[in-house]
C-alpha cells in the first residue's frame, strides 16, 4: 500500500492498513535510532518548523529530534516568544512561515480542529501534535507501537485505558487506532470523566476498576487534565487517588503479563504510584523512545516517502 496523505490531522480518518504502513515504517526507522550514526537523509534542505501554542516538553522534544534525525532544518517557534501573543491571527502566523517556505508545520494547539483548519489552506504540510481534547495521533501511533512491539499483535487484545478520558486526547486518538486493529477498548474512571457515551465508539465502559483491570493485557493510565476541566470533575485528587490510583494493592487484579503505561506527565501519587511506574510491567520510558522512531515515519510519509525505502 502506497500513502498518499499530505498531511497527519487525526486518526479517526485513517484506514487500518494506513495505519500499519505507519507502524511498520516506525520500526524501520526504531533500527536506525540503535546505530552509532543515527542520522539519514530524506528530509535535507527541508525546513520544519514546531509551532506550540500551548506547553509541551516531552512531544515537542521528541519531534525536533526525529526532524533532525531526518537532516532537517528545525524551527522551534512557541507562543509564549511570538506575534500571536501581540494579536496576530493563527492564519497570519502560518502565512508567514510559509512565506519563509516552511515544509512542513507541526501545531499543538488548546483549540480542537485547529490542524484541521490550517490545513484547508496551508500548502505545507500538517502534523497535528495535540489539538485541546480532540487528538494526538502521534501519541496514539506510539502507544499501539509499544503495545504491538512488546506483545508481538494488536488484534484481540484487551486495552483498558484508565483515567480522565472525556478530556484526553490521547484517550481519543488511542481508541481510535486500537479499535481500528481489532484491540478490544475497555475505559474506566469516574464516570463524570468517562461517560458511557463512549460507548457508542465501540468501547466497553465501566467505572468499576476491578472489572477493568482485571483482564486487561495492557492498562493504560491518563493524568486529570485540570487545564482542561471547565469545572471540578471529583471532589478531590485525593478522592481520585483512593478510588481509581493504580497502586500496590490493586496490582494483583492486573496480570502478571500486563503492560502498564503512561504518555506522561506523570503525577506520582495521583494516577499512579511511583514504584509502579518505574517497576517491571512499566514500559513508560519505551513509550518515550518508540515516539522518535513514530514521529520520524510520520515526517517521511507526509512528505511523501515510500514507506519501503527506509529498509
Ligand atoms: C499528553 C498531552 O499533552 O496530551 N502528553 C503528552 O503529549 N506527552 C497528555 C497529558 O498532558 O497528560
Amino acid at each position: 500500500m502506497t500513502w498518499t496523505r499530505r498531511h497527519l490531522l487525526d486518526l479517526q480518518s485513517l484506514t487500518a492498513e494506513e495505519l500499519t504502513v505507519i507502524l511498520d515504517t516506525a520500526r524501520s526507522f526504531k533500527a536506525i535510532n540503535g546505530r552509532s550514526i543515527k542520522r539519514v537523509p530524506p528530509l535535507r534542505g527541508k525546513t520544519v518548523v514546531n509551532l506550540f501554542v500551548e506547553p509541551s516538553t516531552r512531544t515537542r522534544i521528541s519531534f525536533e529530534l526525529a526532524a533532525v534525525r531526518l537532516s532537517a532544518d528545525v524551527v522551534n517557534f512557541s507562543a509564549e516568544a511570538s506575534s500571536l501573543k501581540k494579536g496576530e491571527t493563527l492564519r497570519d502566523t502560518i502565512r508567514n512561515l510559509e512565506a519563509l517556505n516552511a515544509d512542513i508545520i507541526i501545531l499543538r494547539h488548546s483549540a480542537s480542529g485547529a490542524p484541521h483548519y490550517l490545513a484547508r489552506f496551508a500548502s505545507a504540510h500538517i502534523i497535528n501534535a495535540g489539538d485541546g481534547a480532540h487528538e494526538h495521533p502521534t501519541q496514539g501511533l506510539l502507544d499501539t507501537f509499544t503495545i504491538r512491539e512488546r506483545k508481538g499483535r494488536v488484534a484481540g487484545l484487551n486495552v483498558t485505558i484508565l483515567g480522565d478520558i472525556l478530556y484526553s486526547r490521547v484517550a481519543r486518538s488511542n481508541i481510535w487506532a486500537l479499535l481500528k486493529l481489532g484491540a478490544k477498548v475497555t475505559l474506566c474512571g469516574p464516570p463524570t470523566l468517562v461517560p458511557k457515551v463512549f460507548e457508542q465508539f465501540g468501547c466497553r465502559v465501566t467505572w468499576n476498576l476491578e472489572e477493568a483491570l482485571r483482564d486487561a493485557d495492557v492498562v493504560n493510565l491518563l493524568r486529570i487534565q485540570h487545564e482542561r476541566q471547565r469545572v471540578t470533575m471529583f471532589p478531590s485528587l485525593g478522592e481520585y487517588t483512593a478510588l481509581f490510583g493504580l497502586n500496590q494493592a490493586r496490582m494483583k487484579w492486573v496480570k502478571p503479563d500486563a503492560l502498564i503505561m503512561h504518555p506522561g506527565p506523570i503525577n506520582r501519587g495521583v494516577e499512579i504510584e511511583g514504584e509502579i511506574a518505574d517497576g517491571p510491567q512499566s514500559v513508560i520510558l519505551e513509550q518515550v523512545t518508540n515516539g522518535l522512531a513514530v514521529r520520524m515515519a510520520v515526517l517521511f510519509l507526509v512528505n511523501g516517502g515510500k514507506a519501503t525505502e527506509t529498509e
